[in-house]
């Protein structure tokens, strides 16, 4: 009988997508190719400690966020891992007591799901790592079964800029896994800020699951995705390019397609809010009176992502005085361009 017992750690961070997932086929699968900075300040850390048993038949995990049992996310996890059992079918031979935080505080607004499932799929790798005595972690792999619990998360295993889904003008890049952009692009897309303002920290109305499956009716998908395939290629060159104008078009109008693309979804619905546009409004004025390169995107909710380069850091602080009125309790989560996951000890 074989049995090893140990306990792995890893902290993940969140993305930002600036060219947007939305629409899904197969097993998880992109309609389009997207591209995201890796954050840093917004990210989880799992710790798993487990045992692995070869006279152990099935799957045995039991769950803690913040330190107390979560039945719902322990259920999406053991679901998830049932789904993956024949891509990792040690799982089948292990007891895993899982127990993550998130840096970011509960009920932010914040989607947890792309930081939450890497992290605990890299913790599983790294596991399978030690059982079979490999050296080195297979990001590629990590990946592929982050994108197999949520999209995003596929994004969420490299530091910097990554792109996930086929683009033919990325060598490499494939819709099972994503990569980071080997590109060489201008110093500024190398420290970005974003700064997230809390313009609501409900729970959504519509899930990004429903989203996705609302596209396959949309009337306007197919341009859609050939608008996402063309911004991709036009946003990595701007990037290279150091064309901060094209960039910051590019990610604007990915934002405000991706929310017209839910108010033409049979049924329509809306997830952005008053504030939502008065903060919008708010930083086209300033970006027009000013000409300091910022800009703004949305995930699939109300909050803004306030991006701009680091060493604009003091221009907008105006703006983001200006914004904190439009914010739920005033609150604004300020991160950053980051370096990807990271082993815990
Ligand atoms: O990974 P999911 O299924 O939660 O979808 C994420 C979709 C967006 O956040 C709206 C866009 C993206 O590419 O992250």
């Amino acid at each position: 009988m074989k049995s090893i017992q140990g306990k792995v750690g890893w902290q993940s961070p969140s993305n930002i997508a600036l060219v947007k997932y939305w629409g899904k086929y197969g097993r998880q699968l992109p309609k389009n190719p997207s591209i995201s900075f890796t954050l840093s300040e917004a990210h989880t850390k799992t710790y798993i400690d487990f045992e692995y048993d070869n006279n152990q038949q099935g799957l045995e995990l039991d769950f803690l966020f913040e330190g107390a049992p979560q039945a719902s996310f322990k259920e999406k996890l053991v679901k998830y891992c049932n789904s993956i059992i024949d891509e990792l079918s040690l799982l089948k031979h292990l007891n895993l007591k899982v127990s993550s935080t998130n840096s970011f505080p509960h009920s932010s607004g914040i989607a947890s799901s792309a930081s939450g499932m890497s992290a605990f799929v890299l913790c599983l790798l790294e596991i399978e790592k030690i059982i079979k005595n490999h050296d080195q972690l297979d990001y590629q792999r990590a990946s592929h079964l982050s994108r197999l619990a949520s999209g995003s998360a596929s994004r969420s295993v490299y530091g910097g800029l990554v792109v996930w889904g086929d683009s033919e003008y990325i060598i490499g890049s494939s819709n099972e896994f994503a990569l980071p952009l080997k590109k060489e692009v201008h110093p500024d897309f190398k420290s970005f800020h974003d700064d997230i303002l809390i313009i609501s920290a409900e729970e959504k109305s519509v899930s990004s699951r429903a989203g996705h499956a609302l596209m396959n009716d949309n009337p306007y998908a197919s341009s859609r995705y050939a608008q996402a395939n063309q911004h991709l290629k036009e946003i990595v060159i701007a990037m290279e390019k150091g064309d901060m104008d094209t960039f910051g078009s590019i990610v604007e109008k990915e934002a405000l397609t991706l929310h017209a693309l839910m108010m033409a979804s049979q049924p329509p619905y809306m997830l952005i809010q008053p504030n939502t546009i008065n903060a919008i409004n708010a930083i086209w004025a300033f970006r027009k009176s000013t000409n300091v390169p910022v800009y703004f995107t949305l995930d699939a909710g109300p909050n803004i992502h306030l991006l701009y380069p680091s060493r604009f850091s003091e221009n907008v602080k105006s703006l983001k005085e200006e914004l904190i009125s439009f914010c739920h309790n005033g609150k604004i989560i300020e991160d950053k361009t980051g370096l990807g996951p990271s082993p815990l000890s």
